[in-house]
């Protein structure tokens, strides 16, 4: 029997990448043969970076994982995962807090797509407190978040915010 190609979804809002994102990702890489980094288009929301921004900025993170790549998505994330051929969506806990959310979006994904595993990853315990909710705001405030987020993103923050 011949293995099969896993392929996964890393999907959220990325409003910027995190090192929390960034460390899910590259422990992703690891186990997946490829993992897709998918950035929701959502217009309801009112993001600090345009999804493109979001895009580039994965990309640039994440240009060390030869077997990862970025795209966007809109409506149904089971529907995307099964245009790109990904059995998973991969999905980071950083604290209990997470779990209920996650788990009702894992069982919700499940009944509509019984095929779609989620699968879950916990990044450094150093990055459990770490939300790009929070470094938007402690870089509105002009707080300092080196070490947060990638040193690229730093520097967008900082022109963003200027
Ligand atoms: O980073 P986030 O904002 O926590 O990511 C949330 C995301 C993008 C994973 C979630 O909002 C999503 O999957 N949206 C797509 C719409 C969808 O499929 N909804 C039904 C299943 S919960």
């Amino acid at each position: 029997m011949v293995a099969q190609r896993v392929v996964a979804v890393y999907p959220g809002s990325f409003d910027p990448i995190t090192n929390g994102h960034l460390d899910l990702i590259e422990r992703g890489s690891k186990i997946f043969d490829e993992l897709i980094v998918a950035v929701l288009r959502n217009a309801e929301k009112d993001p600090l970076f345009t999804v493109e921004e979001r895009m580039e900025m994965l990309r640039e993170a994440s240009q060390h994982c030869p077997n990862v790549s970025v795209d966007s998505f809109a409506g149904l994330l089971v529907d995307y995962a099964v245009r790109r051929q990904a059995r998973v969506i991969l999905r980071g806990i950083r604290a209990v807090s997470d779990f209920e959310n996650e788990m009702t979006m894992a069982l919700m994904n499940r009944k509509l797509d019984a095929n779609i595993e989620t699968v879950y990853m916990m990044p450094s315990v150093s990055y459990t407190f770490l939300s790009s909710r929070l470094v938007r705001e402690v870089v509105r405030l002009g707080g300092d978040v080196r070490g947060l987020v990638p040193p690229l993103v730093e520097a967008r923050l900082r022109a963003k915010v200027a």
